[in-house]
């Protein structure tokens, strides 16, 4: 059994498009996409079509979330400000009834049971927490309290746009199995955990700008526990059209500084967003300042619009 996992899209069809046409060589069995496909990058109406088309299992993200919870009004008042959400107004004007609709019906929380298989769970960030994500220096500890109630070895997670495939085989205070628990406890047990990030497909944050995805295929759980052996793939493709089109569809006039600083993201795959946050909070009072103002400081004081500038392949980068 071999299951191809894609997550993070975000609405970035021509990174999808490439993975699909990798995905018609490997022929896995099931595909499955695990949230976050819409949002950020200007073509989530050609993404949610692409995915209503196909019988691929479709897990919903935060992002999801976001268009959800401000087309039905339960988003909080904060998000009105253009600067911050522009990006989701601009997507909520154009994103079609029937694709939002599509995202209303979408699951998630998935436990796999394939045929001669171990089980497999799947969600976007961790069960109850859509925002809850991964990275390869994340501490043992803190993925195992993560984990805590997932009672499947293999857990598959997305949300940070970082490949990860962390093994755990070693002893903790928790045990899975509730009969066992009952024998003995006292007894240390073997808590075995297996988490995997396929990466993203639209807006990989691991420094490499190629679309990303994984292949999990089904093994002895005497091989690897949990059954699953893992298998990151990377695939080139133009991100050209989709940058242009930042501009050529209104995303980034309507966006505001969000817009801007995931267009940074899609030149330089690192975390734009975070660093902006991170400076301003160092360097800037809480009040007194607009957003947007905030933005511009932070371009004067770190140089950083000129290394995207450098970066860009619309400009040869
Ligand atoms: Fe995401
Ligand atoms: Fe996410």
């Amino acid at each position: 059994m071999r299951l191809a996992i894609l997550a993070d899209i975000h609405g970035n069809i021509h990174a999808l498009q490439a993975v699909a046409a990798k995905l018609e060589q490997l022929q896995p069995d099931v595909v499955i996409v695990n949230g976050d496909i819409i949002n950020a990058t200007p073509f989530s109406n050609q993404v949610v079509d692409f995915l209503r088309a196909t019988d691929w299992s479709v897990i919903r993200g935060n992002h999801e979330f976001y268009y959800l919870d401000y087309v039905s009004g339960r988003a909080p008042e904060s998000w009105n400000d253009a600067e911050r959400w522009g990006q989701l107004h601009w997507l909520t004007k154009r994103l079609r009834p029937e694709n939002g609709n599509y995202l209303a019906a979408l699951p998630d929380d998935m436990t796999y049971y394939y045929p001669q298989a171990e089980p497999i769970r799947i969600t976007h960030g961790t069960p109850g927490n859509n925002r809850m994500g991964f990275v390869n220096r994340t501490p043992d500890e803190d993925i195992l309290n993560a984990i805590r109630d997932i009672p499947q070895t293999t857990f598959v997670n997305a949300h940070s746009h970082v490949q990860i495939d962390r093994l755990e085989n070693g002893t903790a205070d928790r045990n899975s199995d509730p009969l066992f628990f009952l024998e003995d406890k006292e007894d240390k047990h073997l808590r075995k955990w297996h988490v995997v990030n396929p990466g993203s497909v639209g807006l990989p944050l691991n420094g490499d700008p190629r679309a990303q995805f994984a292949i999990l295929e089904s093994v002895s759980p005497g091989a690897i526990p949990g059954g699953w052996r893992v298998s990151h793939y990377r695939v080139s493709y133009d991100r050209r059209p989709a940058l242009e089109a930042y501009t050529t569809s209104g995303m980034i006039e309507a966006g505001g500084v969000i817009s801007e600083l995931f267009y940074w993201e899609l030149v330089t795959a690192q975390r734009e967003i975070p660093y902006f946050f991170l400076w301003k909070r160092a360097n800037l009072p809480p009040d007194g300042h607009t957003f947007r103002e905030e933005f511009e400081a932070y371009k004067q004081a770190t140089g950083r619009e000129s290394y995207i500038l450098q970066k860009d392949p619309l400009r040869g980068g």
